[in-house]
This record gives C-alpha cells, sequence and structure tokens, in this order.
C-alpha cells in the first residue's frame, strides 16, 4: 500500500512520531512517505493517509487543519487516520483519550477510519512563551514507542485485510 503520513508540528515532537510510524508502516511492506502537511503537492496517487498534527491549548496543528480541509475531497476516498498529541504525562497511556474538537471533526469531514490520542514532549530548553514557562514543570516525552508501533500495525493490519500482527 502506498500511505502519505502528513504531519503539523511546531517543536519536532509530532514530527518524531510521524517518522516512527513511518517507519513501522515501512518495516511491515507499505510504500511510505512522510512529508510536513503544509508541504504537501498532491495525494492523488496515495492510497491511504495518516494526519498526525501536535495539540496547542486545545487546537489541532493548523498544518493538519489545513490539509484536511485542501484535500477533503480526495481524503473521503481513501482509508485515513488521525493523529494527535499530545498531552505531557502519561494520560495517552491509558486508553483511547476522546479526540479534540478539531481532530473529531475532521474525523466527520473525511470519514476517517480511526483516530488516536498519543502522548506529546516538551523540551526543557523549549522557546517562546508560554512554552519555556511550561517546560520548567511539565518537559518530559510523554511519546510511547511501543503504543506507537502496536498502533501502525493496527493500521497496516486493516489496509492489508487482516488482523494487527502485534
Ligand atoms: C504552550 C503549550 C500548550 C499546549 N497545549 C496542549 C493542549 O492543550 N493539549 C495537549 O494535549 N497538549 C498540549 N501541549 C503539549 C504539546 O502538544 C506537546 O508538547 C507536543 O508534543 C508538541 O508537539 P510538537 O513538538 O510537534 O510541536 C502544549 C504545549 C505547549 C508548549
Amino acid at each position: 500500500m502506498t500511505v502519505l503520513v502528513a504531519y503539523g508540528s511546531k517543536r519536532g515532537g509530532t514530527q518524531g512520531l510521524a517518522e516512527q510510524i513511518g517507519a513501522e508502516l515501512t518495516a511491515l511492506g507499505d510504500d511510505v512517505r512522510v512529508e510536513p502537511a503544509a508541504a504537501v503537492k498532491g495525494v492523488g496517487e496515495v492510497e491511504a493517509v495518516v494526519v498526525a498534527g501536535a495539540v496547542y491549548a486545545g487546537r489541532w496543528h493548523k498544518d493538519a487543519r489545513r490539509f484536511v480541509r485542501r484535500y477533503e475531497k480526495e481524503l473521503s476516498r481513501v482509508p485515513v487516520w488521525l493523529v494527535a498529541s499530545g498531552p505531557l504525562d502519561a494520560s495517552a497511556d491509558d486508553g483511547a483519550l476522546p479526540p479534540v474538537e478539531h481532530v473529531r471533526a475532521a474525523m466527520e469531514r473525511v470519514h476517517a477510519r480511526g483516530q488516536v490520542t498519543f502522548g506529546g514532549r516538551l523540551e526543557p530548553d523549549a522557546q517562546g512563551f508560554p512554552a519555556s514557562a511550561m517546560a520548567k514543570t511539565k518537559a518530559g516525552d510523554w511519546r510511547n514507542a511501543e503504543q506507537v508501533r502496536q498502533w501502525a500495525a493496527t493500521v497496516h493490519g486493516d489496509l492489508s485485510g487482516q488482523g494487527a500482527l502485534l
């Protein structure tokens, strides 16, 4: 399957998740492109799409939102999964968090197959306000590589019409 993983990321954490998802799908045999959502030139030839976006102040990254709007018609015709990232605590490890409103709306817009919220990352030396202030108490990496791996395997299993081999 040809899969596009498009991401909106401000500080690189969500980009890292997108790259891991891409690497997992590639290892399972998919033909994967991982690109910043704002740089995607077209989705004509892709057979499935993952859209990942950071969440800031409850808002899904604008590049992810714009990507979904720009390619709404095309995305409605292929399997799509939406990814948000994410909480700076263990809450995303505990089970399925409800989607933020932008993701919920995007799910409807493109009839997405699924959505997931993964933990986020904030580096101790994050620049800019309020990130630098938040970093004093909330810095950490809550991305869960094993959870991401299992999720990617589920996506691959769905695409190839079989159960995920976790
Ligand atoms: C100013 C600020 C606001 C944030 N607001 C939220 C939020 O509302 N919900 C959430 O789950 N995470 C929130 N986060 C955590 C980010 O989503 C997390 O750091 C994420 O990994 C950032 O992705 P990026 O590195 O790709 O930009 C916030 C982080 C910062 C710095």
